[in-house]
């Protein structure tokens, strides 16, 4: 058996993604506000296949699935101001209550059971968020896409074959940007990390500020030493601010990593800054994407997939406080997704 068979057995033993009773009550991205238009479009959370559509009220996620005869909704259209059923043209309102079925004579009553599952769904900072159960909590806070004076783009979704907490702990990993990143965002030169401790406020994590030689942060080729702080906002939620003491230059990222189905995670990111603002976005996307991909190749190798939530699964060092402190985290609220 090849390595790459006995990884796979191994993802296949993966809990079902859908079974996590706390990251269904959680908010989870779904797609980019701009991709949902006049037509239904489809997507997948915690192996749930969700269909997003919307009319002149609203945006609404429902189960992708019609209660007559288990067709895909995603595949239907929207027609005055509701789904409507590709199979057999039923059609279904905002609140998922069904409005019309076209076999009925005219003037017949819709049954009351003939409802489509909805889901709360919400659009917040050019991203769509849904959740499966009814949401234990406010949508994350990421102040910087309304803060004058700052820029804010949308990159991603990146596709990850990877559990979503190996990737928001990558996120958080301060020690790899000297080797995942050498060049950009650190250099071995400079690897050690100072001394620093992780908070608890509130439902989140804040670190203290780290700060970090950095030869080329953000595709500018302007070498600086960036002060950052982390927190993390959700089981799968993550942001950064990174401050250049010097010029008051502010670089913030706010990562989101939505589980679609065992073994797959899309992630999601924002990208805010206070400076370079006649730069075109497309620079700052590349250059993005260039990080994501040397993520990408180190995060997919990792084993097991599930992040170990055992401390002693693992050997952790005083710069990996963030880490210990979010595994420590994902087992307070009860995340099965990263039991090992
Ligand atoms: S399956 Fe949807 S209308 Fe029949
Ligand atoms: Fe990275």
């Amino acid at each position: 058996m090849s390595i790459t068979e006995s990884a796979r057995d191994e993802s296949t033993r993966l809990k079902p993604i859908a079974a996590d009773p706390v990251l269904a009550q959680r908010w989870m991205v779904v797609a980019r506000s701009e991709d949902v238009t006049d037509a239904p479009v489809r997507a997948e959370v915690l192996g749930e296949a969700v269909v997003l559509w919307r009319n002149e009220t609203g945006l609404y996620a429902f189960r992708d699935l019609c209660i007559h005869r288990g067709a895909a909704l995603s595949l239907g259209r929207v027609e005055t101001g509701g789904l409507v059923c590709p199979y057999h043209g039923w059609r279904y309102g905002g609140d998922g209550s069904c409005t019309h079925i076209p076999a009925q004579p005219a003037g017949s009553k819709v049954p009351t059971k003939a409802r489509a599952l909805s889901y709360a769904c919400r659009e917040r900072y050019g991203l769509v968020w849904v959740a499966l159960e009814t949401p234990e909590t406010d949508l994350p806070e990421y102040p910087e896409a309304s803060q004058p004076g700052f820029h804010t783009l949308s990159v991603g979704p990146y596709v990850l074959n990877a559990e979503p907490p190996r990737v928001i702990e990558n996120f958080l990993d301060v020690s790899h940007l000297m080797w995942v990143h050498e060049g950009l965002l650190g250099v071995p030169d400079y690897a050690e990390i100072p001394e620093h401790q992780v908070h608890r406020v509130g439902n989140t994590l804040k670190s203290d500020p780290i700060d970090i030689f950095q030869p080329d942060p953000d595709g500018r080729g302007k070498a600086l030493t960036n002060r950052y702080v982390y927190e993390v906002l959700a089981p799968t939620t993550a942001r950064f601010r990174k401050t250049d003491p010097d010029s008051g230059e502010v670089f913030s990222m706010l990562l989101h990593a939505t589980p679609t189905r065992a073994g797959e995670t899309l992630a999601y990111a924002l990208l805010s800054r206070n400076y370079d603002l006649d730069a075109p976005d497309e620079t700052y996307v590349a250059f993005q994407n260039t990080l994501m991909a040397q993520d990408k190749r180190i995060i997919e190798s990792q084993r097991p997939e599930n992040l170990p939530l055992d401390l002693q699964a693992e050997l952790h060092l005083k710069s990996d406080r963030l880490a210990i402190a979010y595994r420590r985290y994902l087992n307070e609220l009860g995340v099965e997704r990263g039991t090992a």
